[in-house]
């Protein structure tokens, strides 16, 4: 069943305190509710057309991992269930679908916690250049998309641009004090292990993602999405090939169209043809599905 994008999040007269590219978020005091769109963006410009279900399946997706975090890993989830959103929130998520998680409001951490368990994209790049990934030196001899026994930590923070700009384990500790952010690191390398380990499981690969913490009295919480398409790269196992960067189940595909057009960033973006927008959604609705082993459209219909 094909339903519309959901771009657009309103709830009459509220402004959210935040509009992102993808989420809208709205201020409940000690608590946020974050509103997942179905907004696209590539290269940080957010794309005309919205991918129907996209915020539904990002939003579920987290919701599953939260849930099946190995014991004692601390997260902002609070509930997925409108039933336990304030009015005029409860009766707003009608109109949204299964997009928004109510969450503890944190303290975010400006370093993000990127793991990478693969010689691939700008890491690859990287070890070209310079035998190592963000400073990290690396055996010799490595192909792209080789796999590291060893997962490395490799922060990033925002620059005045808003960009990501990698930045050293000892930078990290600069910015944010050394005790929290080796917490980080140690609690990033285990959530991708976790991670990779169940991908293994269901025919995909895992190959890096990016957390973000918050902090509260009690010390570093797992904040915003969690092992999606969007904060991370999935291979499906059977394409998966030393030597050259196998297909994924993120944005690729929208921006390979995108790259098709000559568009790269600058100027408006050409609108995206229904096919790939149908595409798009079938890879976060694949990808879903075989992360959680749940079929996406009988789990939509048994929620409304
Ligand atoms: N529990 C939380 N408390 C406070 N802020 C949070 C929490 N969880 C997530 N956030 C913040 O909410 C925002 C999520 O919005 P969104 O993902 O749309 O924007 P973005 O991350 O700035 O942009 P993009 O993901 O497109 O690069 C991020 O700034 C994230 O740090
Ligand atoms: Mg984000």
């Amino acid at each position: 069943m094909t339903t519309a994008a959901i771009r657009d999040i309103s709830v009459g007269g509220i402004e959210p305190i935040l509009r992102g590219k993808v989420r809208d978020i709205f201020d409940l005091g000690d608590q946020l509710l974050l509103v997942t769109s179905d907004r696209v963006s590539a290269y940080d410009v957010v794309l005309p057309q919205g991918i129907p279900d996209k915020g539904a399946i990002l939003t579920q997706l987290t919701r599953w991992w939260l849930d099946k975090l190995p014991d004692g890993i601390r997260h902002h989830m609070i509930s997925t269930d409108p039933a336990d959103f304030p009015e005029p929130f409860r009766s707003a998520a009608q109109d949204w679908g299964p997009r928004a998680m109510l969450v503890q409001k944190l303290d975010m951490i400006a370093v993000e916690c990127v793991v990478r368990g693969y010689v691939v994209g700008s890491g690859w790049k990287d070890y070209q250049a310079t035998g190592a990934i963000c400073g990290i030196p690396l055996a010799a001899g490595l192909r792209q998309a080789d796999r590291l026994d060893d997962p490395i930590f490799t922060p990033a923070a925002k620059n005045h641009e808003g960009h990501d700009e990698n930045i050293s384990f000892e930078a990290a500790c600069d910015l944010v004090g050394g005790d929290l952010m080796t917490q980080l690191r140690d609690l990033s390398v285990q959530i991708f292990s976790h991670g990779r380990d169940h991908a293994d499981r269901c025919g995909l690969i895992l190959a890096d993602t990016k957390f973000e913490f918050g902090v509260d009295s009690e010390g570093p919480v797992l904040a915003d999405e969690v092992l999606t398409a969007d904060s991370s790269r999935y291979w499906p196992a059977d394409q998966y090939q030393v030597g050259i960067s196998p297909p994924s189940f993120d944005k690729q595909y929208v921006r390979d169209h995108l790259a098709s057009c000559g568009w790269t960033g600058d100027g408006s973006p050409p609108d995206l043809p229904d096919e790939v927008v149908a595409g798009t959604t079938a890879r976060y609705q694949e990808l879903f599905e075989r992360v959680t082993g749940i079929n996406w459209e009988t789990w939509k219909e048994q929620q409304s």
